[in-house]
């Protein structure tokens, strides 16, 4: 797959209905979605436990775009070939969570998928810089990770811009992840940024019964950050 840096929304499953999960990411990818993002939280790293390799392994089978799996897990290279059998394009794992974070970026290209790094609100740009050699993707966190529906935090904007422009010319994305609305993203996409995860914005109104809302939600956070590009 070439390298595309045209705009992306990943809806993040984590505020969808996991009782009709499968019903859920066909609805959200047949109404416009570019990714699927899947959230993965130990109770450790994060205030907040959700999917292991087994369950993603059953949303894999629905999943006909792409799947991005961000692994918010400490330790986390024990659990890397899992994720990748599980059936993860990309893993990303957090520059806080791991001792040897260039390692474990090696570790999961070992896997054959996509390797990405995340940053939290609280970790400055120059902790990826010896990293953009060999990650398909930063993710820069805009809330504090462990649930869906915190507020954007603004000061991840200057950092986004930033770690576009130690990006250069290289191949690597940047996911902005937490508090993502119309309203904030032509923040972040003027900023650089150009693959975006949104849960509540996403999901809210909307059902397997009635996922027009979604295809909605969808687009309007497209056209916000497109009226800025
Ligand atoms: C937070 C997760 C996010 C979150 C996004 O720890 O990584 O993906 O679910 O949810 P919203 O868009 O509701 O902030
Ligand atoms: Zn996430």
């Amino acid at each position: 797959m070439s390298f595309d840096r045209s705009m992306k929304i990943a809806p993040s499953i984590l505020s969808a209905d996991f009782s009709n999960i499968g019903q859920e990411i066909r609805a959200i990818e047949s109404e416009g979605c570019d990714w699927v993002h899947v959230d993965v939280m130990d109770g450790h790293f994060v205030p907040n436990m959700t999917f292991g390799p087994p369950v993603i392994a059953s949303f894999r089978p629905h999943v006909k775009t792409f799947m991005d799996v961000h692994l918010m897990i400490s330790p986390v290279d024990q659990y890397i070939e899992a994720y990748a059998e599980a059936g993860a394009d990309m893993i990303v794992a957090h520059v806080e969570a791991s001792t040897h974070i260039h390692r474990t970026m090696q570790a999961i290209r070992a896997q054959g998928v996509k390797c990405g790094v995340a940053l939290n609100p609280g970790t400055p740009a120059s902790a990826v810089a010896e990293l953009l050699d060999i990650v398909d993707m930063v993710l820069i966190m805009t809330v504090n990770p462990g649930f869906g529906g915190q507020k954007f935090i603004h000061s991840c904007v200057e950092k986004t811009r930033e770690v576009r422009q130690m990006i250069g010319d290289r191949e690597v994305h940047i996911q902005i992840d937490g508090g993502v609305t119309p309203e904030t993203v032509p923040l972040v996409a003027a900023a650089g940024a150009d693959v975006f995860v949104a849960g509540s914005a996403v999901f809210k109104g909307g059902s397997v019964e009635n996922p027009a809302p979604y295809g909605k939600n969808i687009r309007a956070i497209r056209d916000a950050a497109n009226a800025v590009l």
